[in-house]
């Protein structure tokens, strides 16, 4: 058996949805794929499930593989480390490529198994990333139940509730800073934050507005408003504990060839992304800046299994 799943991007939200706020991703065109073939030990890419960066395939066998052992290959595009959801890909890839049935793949199972895999690993975390890579295209997750839903998802108290949402074709570029930081204790450190701090909360509070107001301005194609909210967006995470001097750098370096622009995922470090109508430059600018820039388009295909 073989599955692919693709990576993802936020574009607003992050941190923020681990409260139970709203958020807004895509999945991306850059996949991760997962080969699995009968053998006489579990082992990936020829080494031991226990090696750490392994952890998130190790998990998801926990869960999901079968007695008989596997030799499991993963190849990925989506780099690790960066906030585009590699781990939550690989999650989801992993227990798709472990599905024995002949039937269809059980798409919410897959979602909350990932979303299972993910919080063990991680620690605290909210469905998006492991929920975009199974759904595919646009996601929006909010506190209630609405239109388009397709599945919700409970940890402890919290409760997410994963939308379809339709986006119109985007220009983004990802500028990644090449610096790796753990989501896990940035995610801890922002609830710390927040516990400690009604301003934090407050502004966690306004994120979760920002990602409402940003979709709708997305969807009627105001660029201008959707990367004025992006700014802002950046400004409280930055304020909340989560930027680095390199995301900076890249950021300013977009803006001038952007409509707005901010960090993507966990930060500390990882990516930032721009929405633009001159990608070239932009990715220019970023490369200027030290990063490494590539442009990524919104992708409709969440989990599937390959011929
Ligand atoms: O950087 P990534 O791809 O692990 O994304 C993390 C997104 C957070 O909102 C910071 C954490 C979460 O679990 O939602």
């Amino acid at each position: 058996m073989a599955a692919s799943a693709p990576g993802k991007l936020i574009l607003f939200g992050e941190h923020a949805v681990v409260f139970g706020e709203p958020a807004v991703s895509t999945a991306i065109d850059l996949r991760v794929e997962v080969y699995a073939r009968a053998h006489t030990e579990w082992l990936v890419d020829g080494a031991s499930l226990d090696e750490p960066r392994y952890r998130y395939v190790k998990a998801a066998v926990a869960r999901a593989g079968g007695r008989n052992p596997l030799w499991l290959e993963v190849r990925s595009q989506v780099p690790s480390g960066a906030g585009l959801g590699s781990s939550a890909a690989v999650a989801v890839a992993t227990i798709a490529s472990l599905h024995r049935d002949a039937g269809p793949l059980d798409v919410p199972a897959i979602a909350r198994m990932a979303f299972e895999v993910e919080h063990e690993v991680q620690g605290r975390a909210s469905p998006v990333d492991t929920s975009t890579a199974s759904a595919g295209g646009g996601i929006l997750v909010l506190r209630e139940p609405r239109a388009n839903l397709l599945w919700s998802i409970e940890r402890d108290t919290r409760r997410w509730f994963l939308h379809r949402c339709e986006l119109p074709p985007l220009d983004l570029v990802i500028g990644n800073t090449g610096i790796s930081a753990g989501t896990g204790p940035l995610v801890a450190k922002v609830k710390d934050r927040v516990d400690r701090d009604p301003q934090a909360a407050q502004m966690v509070r306004e994120i979760g507005q920002i990602s409402l107001d940003g979709l709708r301005a997305i969807q009627r194609k105001d660029f201008v408003e959707a990367g004025r909210l992006m700014d802002r967006n950046h400004a409280l995470l930055t304020a909340l504990g989560v930027g680095h001097p390199s995301l900076e750098r890249l950021v300013t370096a977009a803006r001038g060839h952007s409509f707005g622009a901010k960090l993507t995922g966990a930060g500390g470090g990882g990516s930032m992304v721009a929405l633009t109508d001159t990608p070239q430059e932009a990715a220019r600018a970023i490369r200027e800046a030290g990063g490494k820039a590539f442009l990524v388009r919104s992708e409709p295909r969440g989990v599937t299994t390959l011929p």
